[in-house]
């Protein structure tokens, strides 16, 4: 992104003057999915495609949105009348966030912010998260609010769940906010205790394959699927299904008497355990091993979370079936958005024009492809 070219922009949209500008990556989940929910861990990365802010005090109560990202009409509100409005769309993650630090009790005037970014809206890569995130910041800078960024994260949930009303767990935020170049995070999502693990592919890469299918009905399964492993954690008697070892689930596990719940929780409980493993060949630069983690999740998501769908499969299964392929899987909360490929360098190129073809015939859609840089957590970027 050209810095310039953002501050004119911010500077044909609100008038002349001084701006300050701000990034926030979007994220790639490697291993460890519905698992954040449930107390377990995760292993996901931030991307350096995400969204850049430009943002200006006001004199006034006024707050004013606009972006050239999402090509929706500018939004302008009080401060004193900050209500979540289906029709703002991406503007309530950022008012949830303003509506949190008000709740703290933070000083605000008005702002104009202009959000851009280059990370795809709706395919998984947590472009909410991204502008959440993007705005705390942004808020804690402008009114010196000195919050730690892991409050910030703790922050940017709580509006997502309260306020935007999507019941999601903390990996995107966490990711998003506490991310590092070139490096993944295994995150205890129950204790928030995290480490950082080199990405090192040697002659491999990450490769993002976008199934540019709708995500219709992706929220109402998620919460129906995460409200389920509340329930049986309840029946169990524990705090979060991922409390269970996978000795203790066996052992347990006769309790659960409805077969399709039964599935839900298996996928949940053995997840996390390749989530711990998968870390450790991470970190071992034992690749093979990673990869057939990374397909191993994918087939639990299909067959036993069940939260995969044609358009996931038929990317998944067309990378599968590729040479240099050392493991392909859906990433994110899943019901279409992305897939992410551990692809030898060597083959990217035959890797992108043949999953893409096959893809077609199969789904009639045409896939988009992203080689995975990691970069750094959200920032203030001048
Ligand atoms: C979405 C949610 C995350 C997580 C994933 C699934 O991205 O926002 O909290 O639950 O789905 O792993």
């Amino acid at each position: 992104m050209n810095l310039d070219v953002l501050k004119a922009q911010f500077i044909a949209q609100y008038g002349p003057g001084e701006c300050e500008l701000f990034h926030a990556p979007g994220r790639v989940n490697l291993i460890g999915e519905h698992t954040d929910y449930n107390g377990g861990y995760v292993l996901p990365a931030a991307l350096s495609l995400g969204t850049y802010g430009a943002v200006r005090k006001r004199q006034d109560r006024q707050l004013r949105f606009a972006s050239t990202k999402f090509g929706s009409v500018p939004v302008e509100l009080s401060l004193d009348a900050v209500i979540y409005n289906r029709e703002h769309e991406w503007v309530n993650s950022l008012l949830g966030i303003v509506d949190e630090f008000l709740k703290l009790g933070a000083e605000l005037s008005g702002i104009d912010v202009l959000l851009v970014g280059d990370l795809p809206a709706s395919a998984g890569l947590s472009s909410s998260a991204s502008v959440s995130l993007l705005m705390g910041v942004m808020l804690n800078e402008l009114f010196s609010c000195q919050q730690p960024m892991v409050e910030l994260v703790k922050l940017a949930q709580r509006a997502e769940n309260q306020f935007v009303g999507v019941n999601c767990g903390i990996m995107d935020q966490f990711s998003i906010g506490m991310g590092k170049k070139d490096k993944a995070m295994l995150l205890d999502c129950r204790t928030l205790d995290y480490r950082y693990i080199p990405i090192v592919l040697q002659t491999h890469s990450l490769v993002i394959s976008n199934t540019n299918s709708s995500r219709r009905l992706a929220d109402s399964e998620y919460n129906e699927r995460r409200a389920k492993c509340e329930a049986v954690a309840h029946l169990l008697g524990v705090e979060f299904l991922c409390d269970l070892t996978v000795e203790k689930f066996e052992a347990e596990a006769h309790r659960i008497t409805d077969p399709t719940t039964l599935k839900r929780v298996q996928h949940v409980i053995y997840e996390n355990q390749r989530t711990i493993e998968a870390a450790q060949y991470l970190e071992q630069g034992e690749l093979i091993a990673f990869g057939r983690l990374m397909n191993d999740s994918h087939i639990s998501l299909r067959d036993l979370y069940e939260v995969t769908g044609p358009a996931l499969d038929a990317l998944v299964e067309a990378a599968w079936a590729q040479e240099g392929v050392l493991g392909s899987r859906m990433t994110g909360a899943g019901f279409g958005g992305c897939t992410v490929s551990l692809v030898e360098n060597a083959h990217i190129e035959t890797f992108i024009e043949r999953v893409g073809q096959q893809y077609q015939e199969k789904t009639g859609l045409e896939a988009s492809f992203y080689i995975a840089n990691i970069g750094d957590g959200a920032r203030r970027v001048e």
